[in-house]
């Protein structure tokens, strides 16, 4: 063998370590003991907890566990500072939050380090991506302070927000979620996750040192009944929640009928395609980032590969021999690849996840070579022989895991990549631009990076689909969700609705069975499943008609027609909008037919209900073609199309009063934007909408775009709340049933919006803008590499 070759062989790599020395001596200056940080004020330390360090075990320091007294006391704090803070002008904010990011940008190394003897992470992480995507996140947010009024007009800051954070981006969590509440001129309490607290407290010291108006920024340590304690305060505004699906689920229904703001970002399985054509060396090297980044404790690790068939082997072969070469060990050597898990109980989770996925039948390699015998080590795994139903491909494992499928055809590609119950990112690798851009679309994700993976930038939102939950960080959707319409707060309770007083009804007498308007599904009429009708009367309580009365089935047999039907969501927006004029134009052509039924069903004059309905349509019709999306411009070859996209199935529950309208009013936002419907009209006057199917099937309206089931308000939406092909929900009724509706929505945890008892005067034309198709959409982050 000739020398250099030799040399190649031996060659290993010297220790580089960082030294911890300036993190200990900010850890001692603290006595190694931190209270919390309350009103600008650091509190006595109370009943304490260890932060380790997961790579030696060492203690680093005693953080308290926040009671709900603490919990009280930072929410009266961030309350008192929400008036002046919320006061100042989007400029002085913007200068708050540009004098954090510098000074976390002077501290950085200070961060990175602490950072990374917290949580295990290697420090070339928490030095090159963590703490630079903070201060960006700082830097971006100031100037959204700045220019609020004038993008976001007549908005609103929630007022005080409680938010929760997990451990395995624990500063950057921090900044997301502080940062545009902070522009907002929201105020909060922020809690970081058990296992690493130690660069909030630090972050904390830094806001005191920059002078930000004490109580405006809030940070109590503790463990989940801290965060339940914050979740469940009366005073809090707004929850945000970075963490696992099972806690997010008990926040949606712990905050049911609270009118408590709420944005989710929760877990994920994340598919990893490649394609037969892909440069598979840089696919190779994108799955290294995708699954062992932050061993894989990352929520939106490729963690799920599905490589073409015809390539499986050549690839499987080339990733063995790069996973030999990842080096596993001390996080703060800075040639180090993997580094420790975030805690033991991490560590256990991980190696019970796969001995059950072995005793189904997973082949498991890892590669030769030592991890340290002590401390949170895991060798970086691949996970062969496995179908869909195996536990590793099903569940989020969170750890240093790769679980490897193969696809035969770009359908079956995506077919397999939607098969899972989350929906935070996908990955898509090919040299073929017509392929990727295809399949992109296809996957139902929150974002999707083409030939890369793990971008993340301050102006691209970031959030997910399905059981990944709600909402969106970064960019201008994470910045609106910080805010609210100001209206919102003037509105008042909706009145009760009048029961017709009815004589009771002999259901044999009414003698126009002939005359029961059927229910719409699929394009069809159809009975109702239950075989009984439901009487609608005048005011007078004059019998007037008989409609289906709806239950379970005829909502399974709807739901079913809206899900075949989503074509509609890929017709151009061009055709919605056309079809949506024609249906216009059709009932406009029968307007005094519908504005007599309105009468007879309210004893109200319809034609001005009717010219609205009119109008409403031509609202959202004309919207169809221009809610879109935008193009962001990150720092880095790359551009992330936001893509709008329409949520799926919606469920509608029109509103008791104004039997058109409040029904036109609802589904035109969400059938302009590509939904499908299923709608339960007013249970009270339903047969405007039962009318209406008439004037949809001469308007070209597809089967199954819209369907209409009628019966109790109440039941009929608690069934869409449970049901898992409803995507989407929107409920108008009483305070009650709309805590009922959002308790339900939890199974797979649906966007929902409820009226709660209050009044929302549809009629008013702000309701023709904005505020139903951003509640109708989510958007889609797709980065697509661009420019030199
Ligand atoms: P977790 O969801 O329990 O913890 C996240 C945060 O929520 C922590 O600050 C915790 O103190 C807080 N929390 C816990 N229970 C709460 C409650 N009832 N009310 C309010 N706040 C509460 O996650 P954990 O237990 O640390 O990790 C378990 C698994 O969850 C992981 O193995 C991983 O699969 C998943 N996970 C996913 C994350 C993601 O970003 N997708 C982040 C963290 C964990
Ligand atoms: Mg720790």
């Amino acid at each position: 063998m000739n020398k250099i070759a030799q040399i190649f062989q031996t060659l290993d790599y010297g220790p580089a370590p960082e030294g911890p020395e300036q993190a200990i001596a900010w850890l001692d200056s603290h006595g190694r003991k931190f209270g919390h940080f309350i009103g600008g004020e650091w509190t006595k330390p109370g009943k304490t907890f260890s932060s380790d360090n997961p790579a030696n075990g060492d203690s680093l320091a005693d953080i308290t566990d926040g009671t709900a007294e603490d919990v009280d006391a930072a929410v009266k704090a961030a309350r008192a500072a929400f008036k002046s803070w919320s006061a100042l002008s989007g400029y002085e904010r913007g200068k708050y939050l540009y004098a954090i990011a510098r000074a976390i940008q002077k501290h950085s190394r200070l961060f990175s380090v602490l950072e990374t003897m917290d949580n295990g992470k290697p420090i070339r992480e928490s030095r090159d991506v963590d703490i630079p995507l903070v201060a960006r996140h700082f830097y971006h947010h100031a100037g959204w302070a700045q220019h609020l009024s004038r993008e976001f007009p007549d908005a609103v800051p929630y007022g005080v927000c409680g938010q929760i954070i997990p451990w395995n981006f624990p500063l950057l969590m921090l900044a997301w979620k502080i940062a545009p509440a902070l522009a907002a001129g929201n105020t909060v309490i922020l809690k970081p996750a058990e296992f690493t607290s130690l660069t909030a407290l630090l972050f904390a010291e830094i806001c005191e040192r920059v002078g930000l108006p004490k109580g405006v920024v809030n940070i109590v340590t503790g463990e989940g009944d801290t965060g339940a304690a914050i979740v469940n305060h009366p005073d809090i505004d707004k929850i945000a929640f970075t963490g696992s699906t099972e806690v997010g689920k008990i926040i949606r229904a712990a905050t049911a009928g609270t009118g408590k703001g709420l944005s989710l970002e929760l877990g994920g399985k994340s598919p990893y395609v490649v394609f037969e054509d892909a440069d598979i060396d840089s696919a190779i090297e994108g799955l290294v980032d995708a699954i062992w980044f932050n061993q894989g404790q990352v929520c939106c690790a490729g963690s799920r590969l599905l490589v073409q068939e015809s390539i499986e082997e050549r690839f499987i072969a080339k990733l063995k021999t790069r996973m030999a070469s990842l080096r596993v060990g001390d996080p703060l050597d800075k040639s180090i690849d993997i580094g420790a898990m975030v805690a033991p109980i991490q560590v256990e989770r991980v190696r019970d996840l796969l001995k059950r996925g072995a005793a189904e039948g997973a082949v498991i390699y890892e590669p030769d070579g030592m991890v340290p015998a002590k401390g949170c080590f895991l060798k970086p795994a691949l996970v062969t022989n496995v179908s869909p139903a195996n536990t590793l491909v099903a569940e989020e494992i969170f750890g240093p895991v790769l679980v490897a499928m193969s696809f035969r055809t770009p359908e079956e590609a995506v077919a397999l990549a939607n098969n899972t119950k989350y929906g935070l990112a996908a990955t898509v690798w090919s040299e073929n631009i017509n392929l990727a851009l295809d399949i992109a679309p296809k996957l139902k994700a929150g974002v999707v990076w083409i030939n890369g993976t793990n971008n993340f930038d301050a102006a691209v939102g970031f959030g997910g689909y399905k059981e990944s939950g709600f909402g969106r960080e970064g960019g201008r959707e994470g910045m609106g969700a910080y805010l609210k319409p100001a209206w919102e707060k003037t509105l008042k309770a909706a009145p009760v609705a009048k029961a017709a007083p009815a004589k009771a009804d002999n259901p044999l007498d009414s003698g126009h069975l002939d005359q029961t308007a059927k229910m719409y599904i699929g394009g069809k009429q159809a009975r109702p499943d239950s075989g009984y009708s439901r009487p609608v009367h005048d005011p007078a309580g004059q019998l007037i008609g008989e409609v289906g009365d709806g239950n379970r089935k005829d909502i399974r047999n709807a739901v079913e027609a809206a899900r075949a039907a989503l074509g509609w969501s890929t017709t151009a927006a061009h055709t919605r909008a056309q079809i949506l004029y024609f249906l216009a134009e059709n009932l406009d052509y029968r307007r005094d037919e519908f504005a007599a039924r309105i009468l007879a069903q309210t004893g109200e004059d319809g034609a001005g209900e009717v010219a609205l309905a009119v109008e409403r349509l031509f609202a959202f019709a004309g919207w169809a073609d221009k809610y879109d999306g935008a193009v962001h411009n990150p720092p880095l070859r790359a551009v992330a199309a936001a893509m709008i996209e329409p949520l799926g199935v919606m469920g509608i529950v029109a509103p008791p009063s104004r039997p058109l309208l409040g029904s036109i009013a609802l589904i035109a936002p969400a059938l302009a934007m590509g939904n499908t419907v299923v709608l339960v009209p007013s249970s009270q006057s339903p047969l405007s909408m039962t009318d209406l199917y008439q004037v949809m099937e001469t308007s070209d309206v597809p089967s199954g775009v819209i369907n209409i089931v009628t019966g109790d308000s109440v039941s009929l939406a608690k069934t869409l709340a449970e049901h898992d092909g409803v995507d989407g929900l929107w409920f108008a009724g009483s305070a009650e049933a709309s805590t009922m509706v959002e308790k339900a929505s939890i199974t797979n945890l649906k966007q929902t919006w409820t009226s709660r008892g209050l009044y929302y005067d549809l009629a008013d034309r702000r309701f023709e803008g904005d505020y139903f198709l951003g509640k109708a959409t989510q958007v889609k982050n797709v980065w697509i590499p661009y420019g030199a």
